[in-house]
């Protein structure tokens, strides 16, 4: 029987799931049952204590869909910071080698849904904690479902049907991506496209806000003072505290979410407080 069990982290979103060893390959009903509580959850999944190497991650990132091989190809900017002989593997740190990092230093500091920019969007990332400062370093993920639950009936009308641009160009020109894409500015122009204001879920269904401020550079649909207004005051509403978890990470946790229903922000204000190395993959749709 399994021993899988869970709590809310929040009341509308995130669950801690304990029961789970993901240094040992699942049985196929918890497999099935750690992919309903991921709808269940909003997309905000937590699993402490999980002391795994590489290949397992690689392994548990299988559980939930397709594992995404072609980070160098898709993203060549970050293909420096893959973990040798882990093409699924892409590295989150502070840590330098020989004044070499090994890991993407200031990725996600900044609201955003990852890929969002991408034709098909990875659904869901899946962090390994294996190295921690002392204090700092937490993310916050936040829950579009909610956020487009709570809008008023006008509003979600005005939204439903409306579409929007998503570009690196923003994030390369606003936030941390300006040292990647640094004389490559046509490079991430070209990284664009266009998906609607409110997505309904590809596996549930389930509408729910998708613009995220790192990406999302105009409503394309309404003029642009009308779209920096609105996307102003969504980027605003969905990140009120009520949508928030705040996650502190622990060593060896495992966190993952759902691009389609999930922002995430990472909070940089550790970097006096020690390394930080976290192991991340990405999982495509099915
Ligand atoms: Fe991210």
């Amino acid at each position: 029987m399994s021993e899988i069990k869970y709590r809310p982290l929040t009341p509308t979103f995130g669950m801690e799931i304990t029961g789970v060893d993901f240094s040992k390959e699942l049985a196929s009903d918890d497999i099935a049952l750690l992919k309903q509580l991921w709808i269940d959850a909003s997309g905000m999944l937590l699993f402490r204590d999980q002391n795994i190497t590489p290949a397992d991650h690689v392994r548990l990132t299988s559980y939930f869909g397709k594992v995404q091989d072609d980070i160098a190809i898709q993203a060549p900017v970050l293909a420096h910071y893959l973990l040798d002989g882990y093409p699924e593997i892409y590295r989150v740190s502070n840590k330098k080698i020989d004044g070499k990092p090994l890991g993407r230093e200031d990725a996600g500091t900044y609201w955003h849904s990852d890929g969002s920019w991408m034709q098909q969007a990875p659904r869901g990332s899946i962090l390994h904690a294996i190295e921690l400062p002392s204090v700092g370093g937490d993310t916050i993920f936040n829950d579009m479902g909610a956020a487009y639950d709570a809008l008023s009936e006008p509003m979600r009308t005005m939204l439903d049907g409306l579409t929007a641009m998503h570009t690196v160009l923003k994030a390369a020109l606003e936030s941390s991506y300006a040292k990647e894409y640094a004389g490559k500015l046509d490079q991430a122009a070209q990284k664009s496209a266009t998906k609607p204001v409110i997505l309904r879920h590809p596996v549930s269904g389930r509408p729910a806000l998708y613009v995220n401020p790192g990406f999302t550079s105009r409503i394309l649909e309404l003029s642009a003072a009308e779209s920096d207004a609105v996307l102003k005051m969504l980027f605003e509403h969905s990140t009120r505290p009520e949508f928030l978890y705040r996650h502190q990470w622990r060593l060896h946790d495992v966190a993952m979410w759902d691009n389609f229903t999930n922002m995430h922000f990472a909070v940089a204000n550790y970097k006096a407080h020690g390394w930080r190395l976290l192991n991340r993959t990405t999982v495509l749709l099915d």
